[in-house]
């Protein structure tokens, strides 16, 4: 079978890297459809040398798509999903929408693709920060069962969108002038102050939510726990945005339920692990960087380290391209795994 393709965001951050990573895919292809909005109809994309179309995203733009990728904010999903599945297509979400509705698979294919079997058409793809971190935590609680998370995130701007990439560029391009920076998106498009992200740490992503958290740090939390299938799993997250354009690190600090595991056994277990490079030799100062994981499928892990009070508590150094495994690939990686499921 030859399958039709849909792109919805197909101009945004996370829907060029799509297109991009749909070009080498191995689902056999009869078409690529690109979707975004009336502003950005018309204009044209090459897709393996030819020029395509991008159209208006409407109700009927889903009549023969057999997958449909949604990557064009939340309030975009939920306006169109039922459309897309009406037409027969199976919907991989990137938004946040669906993600902890009970009836909607959320799934990251090195961890939980056993939960693909029951959907309804429509997948969730987690936060782009929980993705990589539970790429590295599913081995660790398999070999050694984990009790409890506490990360600390430096987040590119590219999570923000395209736009907030241009913020990043214009306020260096300020500095450098030695004029005033402008900021309009960042940290949230949505909320009443913007600050400066040039030469700064900002300590909010997504609004502010409940007990003092912000949405995107309770999406870690929930997030986590649904894809791991552990309920009971502690969890705390602090999400930082950083001057870095793609690629989110991770602090990540774990307790595990044994306390007789060594560097080395993770070191061992890691480097076996689906989808994980471990890059770990601080002799020779190796570790994960953001700019090396720049259009890499891979999550990276470094710095692995005993705590050095508690016998059963390590720390990680958790690197990954957000646009890639946070978001175009790994919906990309769902809908090859479907299709070699039998699932589409
Ligand atoms: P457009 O460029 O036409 O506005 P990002 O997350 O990088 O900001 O990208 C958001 C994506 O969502 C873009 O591709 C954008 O398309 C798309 N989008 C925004 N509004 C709509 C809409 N009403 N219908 C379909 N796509 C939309």
């Amino acid at each position: 079978k030859e399958y039709t393709v849909a792109v919805v965001g197909a101009t945004g951050a996370v829907g060029q890297k799509m297109i991009q990573l749909l070009e080498h895919t191995e689902i056999p292809l009869k078409k690529v459809k690109l979707l975004a909005s009336k502003r950005s109809a018309g204009k044209t994309v090459s897709f393996k040398g030819t020029d395509v179309t991008i159209e208006e995203t409407t109700d009927q733009s889903f009549e023969g798509v057999d997958i449909a990728l949604f990557s064009a904010g939340g309030s975009i999903t939920t306006r169109f999903e039922q459309a897309a599945r009406q037409s027969g297509a199976v919907v991989i979400d990137n938004t946040s929408a669906f993600r902890m509705d009970p009836e909607t698979p959320l799934v990251v294919p090195e961890v939980n693709p056993e939960a693909l079997a029951n959907h309804k058409q429509l997948i969730a793809n987690p936060n782009c920060s929980t993705t990589q971190m539970v790429v590295a935590l599913k081995p660790i609680h398999e070999a050694y069962g984990l009790d409890r998370v506490i990360v600390s995130t430096y987040q590119a701007v590219s999570g923000a969108g395209v736009e907030a990439i241009e913020e990043l560029d214009q306020q260096n391009a300020s500095l450098l002038k030695g004029e005033k920076p402008q900021a309009a998106i960042l940290p949230s498009s949505g909320d009443k102050n913007h600050y400066q992200i040039a030469y700064n740490v900002i300590p909010q992503i997504d609004l502010f939510a409940e007990e003092g958290y912000t949405f995107e740090e309770w999406k870690m939390i929930n997030e986590t726990k649904k894809i791991m299938g552990l309920p009971d799993l502690k969890v705390s997250a602090t999400c930082v945005r950083v001057p870095v354009k793609y690629g989110h690190s991770e602090s990540v600090y774990i307790e595990i339920d044994r306390d007789d595991v060594t560097v080395t056994d993770l070191q061992a277990l890691l480097a076996q692990a689906d989808g994980v490079i471990v890059q770990d030799d601080p002799a020779n100062q190796l570790y994960p960087l953001a700019t090396e994981s720049e259009d890499k499928k891979e999550t990276f892990v470094g710095r692995i380290r005993k705590d050095p009070d508690v016998a059963n508590g390590f720390h990680l150094w958790i690197v990954s391209d957000n646009l890639i495994k946070g978001a175009a690939w790994n919906s990309l990686q769902i809908a090859e795994t479907m299709v070699k499921m039998k699932l589409i």
